[in-house]
């Protein structure tokens, strides 16, 4: 049951309260997701990122030609303006990749000033991935490049943070991580972006917003939050111990818990596949698996709290030897696709988000002058 406050007319962090309509994408409590009505467990299955992109963005999914002009309208927006990596080039050396890339979104805003709505749409799903790349590389004092047109998203991705093209394993996994992230209905970042729409502001303001929601240890930041914690815990047996004693401290555990999903997030299943199988093609030791699967289990042998994707996609993009602070950063590189169809679901059908407040201060206090206080 949702927790509400004395009053009983507020419901603490919206828990269980509707504040809309979406077609775009719905999540259950009892471990199902679907997007623009497909089972995600299809997509993953079945789909690439660009597909699942344009099925989100268009609801409907492609046929063979306009997904080939849609890659190819991506492919020839991807190029960063010169002044977008200057300015962040400027950033404190120790900035998180989230801060920069904020700050990338927010310039590449001030920059294309002549695009219609529809391009500057486009420019941002297509610039997102290279900005994500690129402001890490930035941020470790390396030169950015720019995607190879020959390569897909994924494997572009891997290619820039790398420096090598991927293994068809490694991008196959990358890719099916990004298919989970793509879409999550009313989540805090789509959420925040949808406020910040309701305004009419544009969707560089409105996404720069997304990505400052999408930072924070209990949204996106989870993911680098969970490989921290699986890396200090090394083996299943201190692991599940090093759990216990978390818990009787009453300390959170990353990568746990959900706001809808109370039985299984049906991505962190999904996730869990991968990661054995790129595991299984790629390493010659299983630890990060068991550890992962020993620590799961106990948590739900004391707690009931299932996993989250963020608890699984951590040790896949570990395995893939992705820089830990780049984990939130590969998030938003795949939600951009979600915030763009928020900000347009929530265009096409527009009223001010603006909600009530029960105030719970002081009345009648009278003003008393600087110098009396
Ligand atoms: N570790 C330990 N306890 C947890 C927990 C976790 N990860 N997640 C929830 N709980 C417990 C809470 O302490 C609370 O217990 P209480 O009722 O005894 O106080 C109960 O479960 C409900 O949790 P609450 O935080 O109120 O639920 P929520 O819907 O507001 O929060 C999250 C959802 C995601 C914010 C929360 O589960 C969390 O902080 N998880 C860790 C961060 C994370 O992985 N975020 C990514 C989400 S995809």
């Amino acid at each position: 049951m949702p927790e509400t406050t004395a009053t009983s007319k507020v419901s603490r962090g919206l828990d269980g309260v509707a504040v809309g309509e979406t077609r775009i994408g719905k999540s259950e409590s009892i471990g199902t997701l679907i997007y623009r009505g497909y089972e995600i467990s299809d997509l993953v299955e079945h789909s690439t990122f660009e597909e699942t992109a344009f099925l989100v963005l268009n609801e409907r999914l492609p046929n063979r030609k306009e997904l080939q002009e849609f890659s190819t309208q991506l492919r020839l927006r991807s190029k960063v303006p010169q002044n977008v990596y200057a300015i962040v080039k400027e950033l404190n050396p120790n900035a998180h990749p989230m801060d920069v890339l904020r700050t990338a979104v927010s310039s590449l805003g001030a920059t294309e000033l002549d695009l219609s709505p529809k391009e500057q749409q486009l420019s941002l799903i297509a610039k997102m991935p290279v900005l994500v790349a690129n402001c890490y590389r930035i941020s470790s004092g390396k030169e950015p490049i720019h995607p190879d047109s020959n390569l897909d998203t994924a494997e572009n991705l891997l290619y820039m943070i790398k420096g090598k093209r991927p293994s068809q394993i490694e991008a196959w996994a990358l890719e099916r991580e990004l298919i989970m992230y793509v879409e999550h209905d009313f989540n805090a970042s789509s959420f925040t972006v949808r406020v910040i729409a309701s305004t009419l502001a544009d969707v560089y303001a409105a996404c720069t917003g997304g990505v400052a929601a999408l930072k924070g240890p209990l949204h996106g930041g989870a993911n680098e939050a969970a490989i921290e914690m699986l890396l200090k815990m090394e083996n299943p047996t201190k692991g599940v111990a090093m759990l216990s004693e978390m818990l009787a401290k009453g300390q959170k555990v990353m990568g746990f818990g959900h706001r809808v999903y109370k039985e299984f997030d049906p991505r962190a299943q999904l996730s869990k596949k991968i990661l054995k199988q790129l595991i299984t093609e790629t390493s010659n030791s299983s630890t990060l698996y068991d550890l992962a699967d020993a620590v799961e289990k106990k948590m739900w042998e004391l707690k009931k709290i299932p996993a989250n994707l963020d608890y699984y996609a951590a040790p896949v993009f570990y395995t893939l030897g992705i820089p830990v602070k780049m984990y939130t950063p590969l998030f938003a590189a795949s939600r951009i696709v979600g915030w763009v169809s928020h900000f347009n679901e929530q265009n096409k059908d527009n009223k001010l988000i603006r909600p009530d407040a029960i105030y719970v201060g002081p009345n009648n206090l009278k003003y008393i002058a600087i110098g009396q206080r």
